[in-house]
């Protein structure tokens, strides 16, 4: 399936879960917040989680028995429901996200911290998040609850722990992947295991599905980290040089330090060591560097070796369209531009 093939496949869900959410929030009274929200989810996001509930639904129902009886209309319902608790759960990280990280920019538009302030950043945060929550039980049942819930505490974890290297300099590989498990993987392998489970799943089928979803998640934020230094602002719709600017560790600079010359890393260490706006300044000085150490292609690496894993765990289930899809999802994340 190319780039083109997936794109044209999930459009439609992607359309059709944008009108469940704006059915969803049509009854919201409060002018301000219904402004605010639009702000947070209507403005060109992906949608990669509530897809990924979608697929992995209908991976495992293909795989399932064909003796079984088609799923009530209602239960479709339901789905998109269970799915659309994963976007607004994203988009609460987000909101939040924007406010720790004095983020400026998001999906090409100011964010609402700055367009607004951070308590109305921080309230419709949180009114998204409850949303979420009660989308997920509503729709998903307890088992779902229970995964959203342990994904959306596993990311403020993260946050915490990656304040905490941020300000203790610690520099290991171990704890970069630990904070990308909490605050970028277990919000997708939830979306993907919460999809299998509420298509009635078996233990190895939902295990299979959230192994793909960790890994997705992991190469996603590994991407993501790489666009800091290498994205176009003008198609991620957020600048660069942040991570840079706040002292966040990244892959990129992790594995540069590991092949740097000892004049190179010396270099590195005298700027990640000075203040956030000296670090911003020498943001195209860090980005040579670190293409010379050969690290932003050790990242390329390290993703691909993750989707590979991840997409490698699916081939419990027959090789199918649908599977394909989730295949090509894995390269699509390798090659995104925003
Ligand atoms: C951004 O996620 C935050 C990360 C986990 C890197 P997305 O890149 O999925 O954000 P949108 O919703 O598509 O803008
Ligand atoms: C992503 O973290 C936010 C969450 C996973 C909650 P970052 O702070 O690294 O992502 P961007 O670059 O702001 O989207
Ligand atoms: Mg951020
Ligand atoms: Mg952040």
């Amino acid at each position: 399936m190319n780039p083109e093939e997936l794109k044209r496949s999930l459009a439609a869900a992607a359309a059709r879960l944008d009108q469940v959410m704006r059915e969803d929030l049509a009854p919201l009274a409060n002018r301000k917040l219904a402004a605010v929200l639009e702000h947070a989810l209507f403005a060109g996001g992906k949608r990669i989680r509530p897809l990924l509930t979608i697929q992995a639904a209908r991976l495992v129902r293909a795989a399932t028995d064909k003796e079984t009886p088609p799923a009530p209309p209602a239960e479709s319902g339901d789905l998109d429901r269970l799915a659309i608790s994963f976007e607004y759960l994203h988009a609460a990280s987000l909101l939040h996200d924007d406010v720790i990280d004095l983020a400026e920019q998001r999906r090409g538009r100011p964010t609402v911290n700055l367009r607004w302030d951070d308590g109305t950043a921080i309230l419709a945060g949180d009114f998204l998040h409850a949303r979420a929550m009660l989308l997920a039980g509503l729709a998903g049942g307890v088992a779902c609850l229970g995964l959203i819930g342990s994904a959306t505490q596993a990311m403020v974890a993260a946050e915490f722990l990656q304040q905490e290297a941020a300000s203790s300099r610690d520099w290991r590989q171990e704890t970069y992947f630990a904070v990308l498990e909490g605050k970028t993987a277990a919000l997708i392998a939830a979306a993907c295991e919460s999809g299998a489970t509420a298509a009635g799943g078996d233990p190895a089928q939902c295990k299979a599905v959230r192994t793909y979803g960790a890994n997705l998640g992991l190469a996603f934020q590994i991407i993501d980290d790489l666009l800091d230094y290498l994205g176009d602002p003008a198609a991620t719709g957020k600048a660069t040089g942040n991570d840079l600017q706040e002292g966040k560790m990244t892959l990129p600079l992790l594995l540069a330090r590991q092949g740097a010359t000892a004049a190179q890393k010396e270099e590195l260490e005298r700027i990640l060591l000075a203040d956030p706006a000296s670090r911003r300044n020498r943001f195209d000085r860090v980005r040579d560097l670190l293409e010379q150490t050969g690290a932003f292609a050790a990242c390329r690496t390290r993703a691909e070796k993750l989707i590979a894993a991840g997409t490698a765990a699916l081939e419990i289930f027959p090789a199918t369209a649908d599977r394909n899809l989730l295949t090509a999802l894995g390269q699509y994340v390798l090659s995104r531009k925003k």
